[in-house]
């Protein structure tokens, strides 16, 4: 942690706007100075940008608005000018054909809008799954100060005395309804019981695992991830985050001073600790291009292996962000790394404190909720990376999600092309497969869907759920929501549609997945592979226009975090010509 605040006072960007007297600046002010601001507010004082996500649309965030208000409280107090500033917001649950398509439009439009316009600092106001990340990588291509807010998790859902968790019992109704153990009518009932308050999944999905990797990688305050949605500490974080980047822009402390290589390994580990989304990889792998920090798969592999799943939440154990955060929340989590020895104790944080120094007085309230290292969900919980030639540049799969008597398994392919092929026949009674089958399927990846969908927990089909059976090996190179679970091999790279060899895998053909060996292989002879390969072809782009053609276009591989081409790295936010 070498960390020197620069000098203060000194002239800011917003300046380049708001200061002096030449006709441009009057322009820039007098503009402002409608809304009832006085001319003292443009005399110099940091500019904050709170980018807010809300929308109607995105549930998950539509509470944001008035945590806004307490962020503006914050930059006040502490001398700033906050302007609130509508952002992309890529709602998770109806955005269509899936959110993660968006996910780089956002950073991309943000970006712009963090550089193109009169902001010294931003408070990024997130929480839906892509939100989060999308803010993040913007800030990392801008360098700008920066801070995460996040909105917060819901409140438990209840259904029947028991715990209802976001998305988890989403898919163990559904299936539970396709097994007949369930009525329509219950279902509906269930619905309703699950999204009870304000807030983002209540499990530790995507929205909580990416909230927990802001804080672990230092750039929200401690203890941020899991302040429920509708609890009044929520608000005071905002508002001391308002406080925080204010001085964090007199001081210049930047997002490249805190998301180091250091940082991100505390995030995987964190990850691993926490029974995080398999989503964190692609998300980290992505806001690491943006930074220019060298994360790989393999980092993510080497980082959480040796980590046990300690917090016992959704959808790898029993309880929800709820909980979690009257137990400690995530602060006794890194704490519990740190004295394993798995921290990087003095990684910067955006407070400007290290890492350890504020999680190393923390106390667990609740054992049961942050287990003891013994008593772990899973002894190595960290997501694992298989490779071979069906994943050459490879796969993803998350243990504390799987079933322990799959993670070795040799198996028969059963194919579906993607994922309509799939919703045709999978509840035939007549499809070949039992449950010693592995599910295969192909055109869900980044270029294929497009976007990556969540399909790759792909359900059972109906003759096997009725024996009593909850899970069977799944390939695909799509993603998985981080509320579900099972033995799903996800992002496998590359992906079908760029001519990976999941293209040309065949009903019948015999894969072997190997977890504690980290391999994925289709047991056919390498020249018959290689002869399939060569008679390969690729599909027809679905678009011809529109972002949709962009992103088809410029998508990388999931192996690499699916950002598009031209977005990677940083690029400052150096002030553009005045066009007045
Ligand atoms: Fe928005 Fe889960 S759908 S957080």
């Amino acid at each position: 942690m070498t960390f020197t605040p620069a000098p203060w006072p000194r002239r800011l960007r917003s300046q380049e706007w708001f200061g002096g007297n030449g006709r441009d600046q009057i322009y820039h002010r007098g503009w402002m100075k409608n809304q009832g601001f006085p001319h003292d507010m443009f005399d110099g004082r940091p500019v904050i940008g709170i980018l807010n996500t809300w929308s109607e649309l995105t549930p998950c965030n539509a509470h944001l608005n008035v945590l806004a208000e307490f962020v503006k409280r914050g930059v006040y107090e502490a001398g700033g000018f906050p302007v609130e500033v509508p952002a992309f917001s890529t709602s998770e649950s109806a955005f269509r054909p899936t959110a993660m398509m968006f996910r780089n439009l956002a950073a991309m439009s943000v970006e712009e809008q963090m550089r193109g316009q009169p902001m010294d600092g931003c408070v990024l106001l997130v929480g839906c799954d892509k939100t989060t990340p999308s803010l993040l990588m913007a800030a990392g291509s801008t360098d700008l100060p920066s801070i995460v807010v996040t909105g917060g998790p819901m409140l438990n859902g209840y259904f029947k005395g028991e715990r209802v968790g976001s998305g988890t019992h989403l898919w163990k109704f559904s299936e539970a309804v396709k097994a007949g153990e369930m009525t329509q009518e219950e279902f509906a009932e269930a619905e309703a019981s699950m999204s009870r308050s304000a807030g983002s999944c209540n499990t530790m999905g995507t929205a909580s695992t990416m909230a927990s990797m802001a804080e672990a990688l230092g750039m929200a305050l401690s203890g941020n991830a899991a302040i429920p949605a509708v609890d009044s500490r929520r608000r005071v974080m905002a508002q001391m985050s308002g406080r925080r980047i204010v001085q964090m822009v007199k001081d210049d402390l930047k997002p490249s001073d805190v998301m180091v290589k250091a940082a991100f390994e505390n995030a995987i580990r964190t990850n691993a600790a926490i029974g995080g989304s398999t989503n964190a990889v692609i998300h980290l792998l992505a806001i690491a291009g943006r930074v220019g920090v060298d994360l790989t798969l393999d980092d993510w592999d080497r980082c959480g292996r040796d980590v046990p799943t300690v917090v016992n939440l959704m959808p790898s154990g029993k309880y929800l962000m709820e909980e979690f955060f009257y137990a400690g929340g995530l602060p006794v989590v890194i704490k519990r790394l740190g004295e394993a020895g798995l921290l990087h104790k003095d990684a910067l944080t955006v407070s400007g404190q290290s890492m350890w120094d504020q999680v190393k007085d923390v106390t667990n309230h609740n054992e049961d909720v942050i287990l003891p290292a013994e008593k772990a969900l899973a002894q190595s919980g960290g997501i694992v990376v298989v490779k071979g030639n069906l994943a050459p540049k490879g796969a993803v799969l998350k243990p504390s999600a799987a079933s322990p008597h799959l993670l070795v398994h040799r198996g028969r392919a059963v194919v579906f092309e993607d994922i309509d092929d799939y919703k045709a026949r999978i509840n035939d009674e007549a499809l070949d497969i039992d449950e010693t089958c592995v599910m295969v399927m192909k055109n869900c990846g980044p270029k294929g869907y497009p976007g990556m969908a969540e399909v790759g927990n792909m359900g059972l089909p109906p003759k096997v759920l009725r024996k009593g059976i909850t899970d069977m090996v799944r390939i695909s190179d799509a993603r998985m929501s981080g509320t579900a679970y099972g033995t799903v091999v996800l992002h496998t790279s590359p992906e079908a549609a760029a001519g990976g060899p999941l293209a040309v895998v065949r009903d019948g053909d015999m894969i072997e997945l190997d977890v504690p060996n980290r391999r994925l292989h289709l047991d056919i002879p390498e020249a018959e592979l290689a002869a399939r390969l060569a008679a390969w072809k690729p599909l027809h782009e679905q678009y011809e226009s529109g972002y949709a053609w962009l992103h088809q276009k410029h998508v990388q591989g999931a192996d690499t975090g699916a950002d598009l081409d031209f977005l990677k790295g940083c690029r400052g936010a150096p002030v553009g010509r005045d066009s007045h």
